[in-house]
């Protein structure tokens, strides 16, 4: 009982260290249709000697879907939306006495993305100890400006 405790809460901590973040941009950020932006992934490094495969980036227009300017009742973590990117995950740390890893992939918003909120995901595939296969889905929702004023 207590290896088992033990055995799950080791999991879980290790699963909670293949965590990444979007750290760029920043949440509720306004961006333009075709605007290239910079996303940041970025994650804390591995104790577990997990390894990072490969990421997807998408969007996703909240207008139609969620009550006006949310994107409330969006899911993203099966349909990312329109695939900005996909490709190998190899941050490299950040440096500055920052022990977090980082990379920044740039991205084209695309032309016909309406006005209002948006939903960025990332999906993030990984093999956690070298060999257990991981996948998360995270987000940041920002806001999609009119392009008249790009
Ligand atoms: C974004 O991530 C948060 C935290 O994991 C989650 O609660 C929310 O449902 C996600 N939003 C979308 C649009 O997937
Ligand atoms: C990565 O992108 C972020 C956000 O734009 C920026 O602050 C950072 O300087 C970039 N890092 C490198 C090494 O280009």
């Amino acid at each position: 009982m207590f290896k088992n405790t033990f055995v799950l809460a080791a999991l879980a901590a290790c699963a909670s260290a293949q965590n990444v973040i979007i750290a760029s941009p920043p949440a509720l950020a306004t961006l333009f249709p075709g605007q290239s932006v910079v996303v940041d992934v970025d994650r804390v490094p591995s104790l577990t000697g997990s390894q990072d495969v490969a990421v997807a980036i998408g969007i996703q227009s909240c207008v139609g879907l969620a009550p006006a300017g949310t994107c409330d009742g969006v899911d993203t973590t099966g349909n990312i939306g329109t695939p900005l990117f996909s490709g190998p995950y190899t941050p490299q740390p950040v440096g500055n006495g920052h022990s977090d890893l980082f990379q920044n992939f740039t991205v084209t918003i695309p032309e016909f993305l309406p006005a209002g909120p948006a939903v960025l995901s990332v999906a993030h595939f990984g093999l956690v100890i070298g060999v257990e296969p991981f996948l998360e889905v995270v987000n940041q929702t920002v806001i999609i400006g009119n392009d008249a004023a790009f």
